[in-house]
């Protein structure tokens, strides 16, 4: 591997999103996002009660941190940005301050040689659209979203090359809405709770994609590619038994394949989901269908992580991948696919129970996506991997924090499978990106868990490269 050289144009640098790093949360006019409300309201919700108020406070500080990349020699930079900057009701009155803002942020990275790829939405659903309608429960939103995108694209298409109109819609509605409020805020619950405001919220982030890709290719002509953030981690069967190929087949079904319309030849939902699900899943119209096949330009994933799949109790034919139904049984366990792997975290409040270090299963699910899943794919771009360790937010020297061997050791050894992918198994991978340019707010797991290439100190805000931002550097010098 170490001969090896990317393919020419790969592209990579560093990810994040806009409430996760800019802090500034009340400044120059941003409107309210549910997670103002989720992090402020609900004592308890984030594990360590912090919020996105402060963060690393990359609002302020964003020229600095341009800089630093295009230092580093970091060719790519996937920022996203607020919808509530922009518009702070969600529509009507644009917010001119934060306008601006973005203006001059898009202005500093391609002066400093860095390529933006930019994300539209990143969980930060503006307040209003949900205190009016229940946002992305309702089909409004479509609309509301599609305003938003058209202005955003319009102003920066000359200088982004890559569009992402929504981060990992698979998460719907958890980080898209404030269902997690309803327990505390029963208001909240009538209109976000339960498994059908999930499918509902699925639904109309895919309408709402799929409405600005067609603009943007067809009426529009923008110069670049769009497509969305899928989110999703590799699943082993445990054996070759049916029941446990069953099992990964569900979890494939229940998580991409849920967002898989743009590469079916109806551009609809799998079967085995509407057999499933029945009247909880909406269904397509024919016209919409036509419009959501094709949608994607490419395809974008995030694999963290793989797990092993396997039959549970003689598994029901409606066990489901995600726990939004407890009714159903889980389908598969969350045991590492290495055997030597370990759950980087305790289960619990650290939060990162779910990431397990398994670098060949990247590998292996980079082929399974594009020559199983869906063999219409072009080509793929792992949009995010990176790792958390379980006791960093607890360590006080500053040595031990920025010595972090296996942060470095998950990055190497991702890359060369991603590596080993493109040249043993032939896949068409174009990029991968680094999560995160430096430590952020990690949504329901707080500020303690710490994804970053780059260590945030939250007093002084002064941010200092850890060892594996060096051998992610490396690696690429090595492999360009
Ligand atoms: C999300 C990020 C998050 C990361 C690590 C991804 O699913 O897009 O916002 O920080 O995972 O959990």
């Amino acid at each position: 591997l170490a001969d090896l050289k990317l393919p020419e144009g790969f592209s990579w640098g560093v990810a994040s999103s806009s409430y996760q790093i800019e802090g500034a949360a009340k400044d120059e006019g941003k409107g309210p996002s549910i997670w103002d409300l989720l992090s402020h309201r609900i004592p308890g919700l984030i594990a360590d009660n912090s919020t996105g108020d402060v963060v690393g406070s990359h609002y302020w500080l964003y020229k600095q941190d341009i800089a630093r990349l295009a230092n580093l020699g970091i060719p790519r930079f996937s920022p996203s940005i607020s919808w509530p900057r922009i518009f702070p009701f969600g529509k009507g009155p644009v917010n001119a301050a934060g306008v601006a803002h973005y203006d001059d942020v898009i202005k500093t990275l391609v002066e400093a040689h860095v390529k933006p790829s930019v994300t539209l939405f990143h969980w930060e659903t503006p307040l209003a659209l949900f205190n009016e309608y229940g946002a992305w429960n309702h089909p409004q939103i479509v609309d509301d979203y599609v305003a938003y995108a058209q202005f955003v694209i319009s102003r920066y298409d000359e200088y982004v090359d890559e569009w992402f109109t929504i981060n990992e819609p698979q998460h719907c509605n958890w980080q898209f809405s404030t269902y997690p409020a309803g327990e505390y805020y029963p208001a909240y619950d009538g209109i976000t709770g339960g498994i059908q405001s999930r499918y509902l919220c699925g639904h109309h982030t895919l309408l709402a994609h799929a409405k600005v890709a067609k603009w943007y290719h067809d009426e529009f002509h923008g110069r670049g590619r769009i497509t969305f953030k899928n989110s999703g981690n590799y699943f082993e069967p445990n054996t070759t038994s049916e029941g446990d190929l069953d099992a990964a087949q569900r979890q494939y079904d229940f998580v991409l394949g849920w967002f898989g319309g743009p590469w079916a030849e109806d551009g609809d939902y799998p079967q085995s989901l509407k057999d499933t699900l029945g009247d909880l899943l909406p269904a397509f119209t024919d016209e919409e269908k036509e419009l959501i096949k094709g949608s994607c330009d490419f395809y974008a994933i995030d694999p963290y992580t793989s797990y092993t799949a396997y039959e549970i109790d003689g598994g029901s034919a409606a066990c489901a991948a995600n726990q939004s139904n407890p009714a159903w049984p889980e389908c598969a366990g969350s045991v590492s696919l290495e055997g030597n792997g370990f759950p980087i975290g305790p289960a619990g409040d650290q939060g990162v129970s779910w990431l397990y270090d398994t670098p060949t299963g990247v590998r292996r699910f980079l082929s399974k996506i594009t020559k199983e899943l869906f063999p219409s794919v072009p080509d793929i771009v792992v949009t995010e991997f990176g790792f958390a360790e379980p006791f960093e937010g607890e360590l006080d020297s500053l040595q031990t924090i920025l010595w972090d061997l296996r942060r470095a050791d998950y990055y190497q050894s991702y890359l060369d499978n991603i590596l080993a992918a493109i040249y043993n198994d032939g896949v068409n991978v174009t990029g991968a990106w680094g999560w995160a340019i430096f430590d952020n707010f990690e949504w329901f797991a707080g500020s303690k868990v710490r994804f970053g290439l780059q260590y945030v100190n939250y007093t002084s805000l002064e941010r200092t490269p850890k060892a594996s931002m060096f051998q992610f550097l490396n690696w690429f010098k090595e492999h360009e």
